[in-house]
């Protein structure tokens, strides 16, 4: 979504609004644009539809120079992609950048329009720096001020970042719904939405909270609460290398991530595991292990990927620990009116964090009374990790590619770790503990063992790439790993792909198939194996033709290509099963030659409802 970076220091920072405003480029946008103030306290603003790369070609030669400035990427949400709509806004002596949404803008832009404000864009923006403007106009008071009034007038979740040519030593930040956070440095200061945009300038941050304004000059900065009172704000030493965010051998993020996963699993496995056989949550403590000894029902909400990795977790919380487990998109879950189970606890599921649907639904599942609230998360920091009672980190490292691959894995991980904990403490005996403890110690060299596959499963990418449908199949766990490697399919090579669970295929989805559809099916050998083998059977009559992943031994009759993959234990199959069909989508999309890391319309986090 929408990236923002703004800077005010006592150098030339031009160089700076570039390089960092190209490294939100994996957010997902499709225009971007920046405003400096110059020496004469005027604002140079250039904009362009397209990459970064256009908007550096535009201030070539134009020997741009200001100490402070913005800069944005847009992923447009109100108004077509065009120049016009691409941000900074500007209304007068006041210029600002924005992510999120003003759903109440079409009358606050009726209500400007009527005070002779003239819109050159059809954006939410442009009515949010007019009507600053004219409080401004109106009341004389500060920028900050004008800020602090406007706010509840402005309905929607959103951040900005705002400057005014008559005050140039300030910028004024406002994070409502959407993140913001504050690169501290030396004698200059720095925000953007999130760190990786300022990893090579700083490692301390302030993660603004949900309502916060705050003021931000070169020497230092303040932060107002939403009742407006200064407060201190943590400062968070981020342990992210820059490093990270570099492709090193790989073509792609996305491939450089699918290999990184026997890494991101011993990473989220540290300090859990003591002697392979306890698993250890340094942040669960009494009170929470109280509550899991009276959890009877367990509701995860999450949305994509992530949910997913909670339809796996739904199987393990039912199996292992005899918990009734509901899982369900973030978005219909805060679109209905909810009947709250007994006893029930909650969990989101998040890569970013700052997925704003997810958030919704934590905000509203606190009104619900469930018993508490729990995030899986990988970022330190973010607004999921912030609003919970309680958080228990992956730790994937940074995932740039838009395609989510390293945080599934390791979300699941912990899901596996969680549900055998949990089996410890309402079972009081550990011998689930112990067994998933030892099996997950082996899952990074089980990992190992299935990318070695990679030159086969390209062969099969080669025969697959044209085709343009794909039907994954998967029975019982393996069902949620079907949607996922759909998911992974559709958004990075734009081939339509459907999951369906195997047993499924005889209700409707049968009528489909013909020798020009192929359908991916993960088998592992377990009890549903013999029951898969004749949806096999039954698409085989038909002519389909079948690739299938598989550790068991499969009649090939001639439609059948078998891709014969290592032995994993049961309890962990769906997280390696998932692997085949991500290096399978990854590399479809090379040899289809699409935006493998920013496919077309996507953004890696999905700040808007
Ligand atoms: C995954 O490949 C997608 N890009 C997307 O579905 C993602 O998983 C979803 O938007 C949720 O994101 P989150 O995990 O950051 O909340």
């Amino acid at each position: 979504m929408c990236g923002i970076v703004a800077a005010v220091t006592q150098r030339n920072i031009i160089n700076f609004l570039l390089e960092s405003i190209q490294r939100l480029e994996y957010r997902g946008y499709d225009s971007s644009g920046l405003a400096l103030i110059n020496k004469n306290n005027d604002f140079i603003r250039v904009r362009s539809i397209g990459k970064v790369k256009e908007l550096i070609k535009k201030t070539k030669n134009k020997k741009l120079s200001g100490k402070i400035g913005l800069a944005h990427t847009r992923w447009a949400t109100h108004g077509k992609v065009s120049e016009e709509n691409t941000h900074p806004h500007i209304s007068s002596h006041i210029a600002i950048v924005h992510n999120g949404i003003i759903e109440n803008s079409l009358k606050l832009r009726l209500f400007l329009q009527k005070k002779g404000y003239i819109f050159q864009s059809d954006t939410d923006t442009e009515v949010i720096v007019h009507l600053l403007h004219w409080e401004q106009k109106k009341t004389g008071k500060s920028l900050v001020e004008v800020i602090h009034n406007s706010v509840i007038k402005l309905h929607g979740n959103y951040s900005m970042v705002a400057m005014d040519s008559n005050h140039s030593s300030k910028l004024i930040a406002v994070c409502s719904g959407s993140p913001l956070i504050i690169g501290l440095g030396v004698g200059e200061n720095f925000i953007a939405s999130d760190q990786i945009a300022l990893l090579n300038i700083t490692k301390r941050f302030i993660y603004l909270k949900e309502g916060d304004i705050a003021i931000i000059k070169a020497e230092k900065t303040t932060i107002f609460n939403k009742n407006y009172s200064i407060v201190r704000r943590k400062i968070i030493e981020s342990d992210v290398k820059y490093e990270c965010v570099k492709k090193g051998k790989y073509k792609h993020y996305m491939e450089k991530e699918i290999y990184e996963q026997p890494d991101s699993i011993r990473n989220t496995l540290k300090n859990r595991l003591k002697n392979n056989t306890t698993i250890f949550f340094p942040e669960l403590g009494l009170k929470e292990i109280n509550i899991f000894l009276n959890v009877e029902h367990i509701q995860i909400v999450a949305c994509g990927t992530s949910y997913h990795a909670a339809m796996v977790a739904k199987h393990w919380f039912e199996s292992l620990a005899n918990i009734p487990c509901d899982v369900e998109v973030a978005s219909e879950f805060s679109s209905r009116k909810l009947a709250v189970r007994k006893k029930s606890f909650f969990i989101t599921l998040s890569q970013s964090g700052e997925t704003a649907d997810t958030l919704t639904a934590l905000r509203i599942s606190k009104k619900l009374g469930y018993l508490g609230n729990l995030t899986i998360c990988n970022m330190k920091g973010s607004s999921l990790v912030q609003e919970s009672d309680i958080y228990l980190l992956t730790q994937a490292g940074i995932e740039i590619g838009v395609a989510s691959t390293k945080s599934f894995t390791t979300q699941l991980t912990v899901l596996l770790m969680l549900v055998a904990k949990i089996v410890s403490i309402k079972q009081k005996k550990n011998n689930v503990e112990k067994k998933i403890a030892k099996i997950l110690t082996i899952l990074p060299y089980r990992i190992e063992e299935i990318l070695k596959k990679n030159k086969e499963i390209k062969n099969i990418a080669k025969k697959l790439y044209n085709t343009k449908n794909i039907l994954f199949l998967g029975r019982g766990d393996q069902y949620p790993i079907a949607m996922e490697g759909a998911l992974k399919l559709k958004e990075i090579s734009y081939i339509h792909a459907e999951a369906y669970p195997s047993g499924e295929l005889k209700h409707g989805p049968l009528a489909l198939i013909d020798e020009n559809i192929p359908i991916i099916i993960t088998a592992p050998k377990n009890l549903l194996l013999e029951k898969t083998k004749k949806n096999i059977q039954e698409i085989c009559t038909r002519g389909g033709l079948i690739y299938i992943f598989s550790d068991a031994e499969i009649n090939l009759e001639k439609n059948i290509t078998l891709l014969k993959v290592p032995y994993v234990e049961e309890i962990i199959a769906p997280i390696f099963y998932i692997i085949p069909l991500q290096l399978l989508a990854y590399y479809i999309a090379l040899s289809k030659g699409t935006n493998i890391d920013q496919p077309r319309n996507l953004a890696k986090s999905v700040t808007v409802e």
